[in-house]
C-alpha cells in the first residue's frame, strides 16, 4: 500500500499536507534547485530523501578517523565499520608512501584515513558524480583538501601509485540507482577490471587493497577459486589476507532471510603485489 502513495510537491518542493514536514532542503539535495514545476513523488521515495538528509546532518561516526563522515543522498555510506579498521590497521607497503589512489571512493572515508596514516597525496575516484562531490566536501572538511584529489572517473585515474585501494561493490547484480552503484557490481566487472589493471598502475613493490566481503561467494554468485584464478591470471600474489567479522546488526538477526549467509560473512583485505612489473613478464 505504501508503495502506492504518491505525494504532491509544490514548485519549492513544500508539502501543503497538513502537519507535513518541511522537506524543502532534502528535496534540493536530491533533485537539485526546483524547476519551477510542481512535480509528484512516490511516498517511500520521499522518505529515503528525508533519511539521507538525516544521515547528511548528523553525519557517521568513523572510530577509525576521530571523526563524522557526511554521507549525501544517493552516495554509499560507511555506516559498516569493519572495512575501515581493515584499512586503519593494515601494514602500509613501505615507511613512506608518496602516492595512494582511492578506487570508488564515495564519501572519500578511505581517502581521509590514508592521509591520516601519513599517505602524502591521495587521488580518490568514482563513477557517481554525487559521490565526487560529496567526498571532496568530506576531505575539505576533514581539513585534507591540499592532500587530495578527488576525480569522476571510472576506476583508475591516470598514472601510478604505491598504495591502490578499492572497496568495490561486493554483489553481482544490476544497480538501479545511483546509491546502488556502491552494492552491485553486474557480473563482478568492477572487480575483475580492478585486478586486470593493478599491476600496470602499481610502483614497483607497491600494493593494492582489494576490500571485499565472501557474502556473494556464500549466496552462490562468486567463488573464491573464480577470484583466487583471477587474481593469478592478473599477474598478481597474495602478499597477506586479513580477515574481519561484520558487527552490524543484521549479521545476528536470525529473522533475516539471509542469516544464513550473514552468519558466515567474512570482510578480507587482500594485500595484492605484482608478480613482476608488466613488461618483464
Ligand atoms: C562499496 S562502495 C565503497 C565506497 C567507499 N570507498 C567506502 O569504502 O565506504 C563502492 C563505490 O564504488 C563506486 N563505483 C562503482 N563502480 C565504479 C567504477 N566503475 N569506477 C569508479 N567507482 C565506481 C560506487 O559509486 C561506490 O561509491
Amino acid at each position: 500500500m505504501l508503495g502506492r502513495i504518491i505525494v504532491e510537491l509544490e514548485p519549492d518542493y513544500s508539502l501543503l499536507l497538513r502537519r507535513a514536514p518541511d522537506v524543502r532542503q532534502a528535496c534540493r539535495d536530491a533533485y537539485g534547485d526546483p524547476d519551477g514545476a510542481p512535480r509528484c513523488v512516490a511516498l517511500t521515495e520521499l522518505t529515503g530523501v528525508l533519511s539521507a538528509r538525516q544521515w547528511h546532518e548528523k553525519g557517521v561516526p568513523i572510530p577509525a578517523l576521530g571523526e563524522r563522515i557526511h554521507p549525501s543522498y544517493g552516495v554509499f555510506s560507511p555506516v559498516r565499520g569493519e572495512y575501515v579498521d581493515l584499512v586503519a590497521h593494515a601494514p602500509l607497503p613501505s615507511a613512506q608512501v608518496d602516492v595512494a589512489f582511492d578506487l570508488g571512493t564515495g564519501t572519500g572515508v578511505l581517502a581521509a584515513l590514508l592521509v591520516r596514516r601519513g599517505v602524502r597525496r591521495v587521488v580518490a575516484t568514482d563513477i557517481n558524480p554525487r559521490a565526487v562531490r560529496c567526498a571532496e566536501e568530506n576531505l575539505a572538511r576533514l581539513g585534507h583538501a591540499d592532500q587530495t584529489e578527488v576525480v569522476e572517473a571510472d576506476l583508475y585515474p591516470s598514472g601510478r601509485a604505491d598504495l591502490i585501494v578499492c572497496n568495490p561493490p561486493w554483489l553481482p547484480a544490476r544497480p538501479t540507482s545511483a546509491l546502488e552503484l556502491g552494492i552491485y557490481d553486474p557480473g563482478c566487472d568492477v572487480l575483475h577490471r580492478f585486478l586486470e589493471g593493478l599491476a600496470a598502475h602499481l610502483t614497483p613493490g607497491g600494493e593494492g587493497w582489494l576490500i571485499i566481503s565472501d557474502i556473494a561467494e556464500h549466496l552462490g554468485l562468486r567463488t573464491r577459486d573464480d577470484l583466487l584464478r583471477r587474481i593469478a591470471a592478473a599477474g598478481l600474489r597474495v602478499v597477506e589476507r586479513l580477515d574481519t567479522a561484520p558487527r552490524h546488526p543484521r549479521a545476528a538477526d536470525t529473522a533475516d532471510s539471509l542469516h544464513d549467509a550473514r552468519s558466515r560473512e567474512v570482510t578480507s583485505l587482500w594485500r595484492l603485489a605484482a608478480d613482476a612489473l608488466p613488461g618483464s613478464r
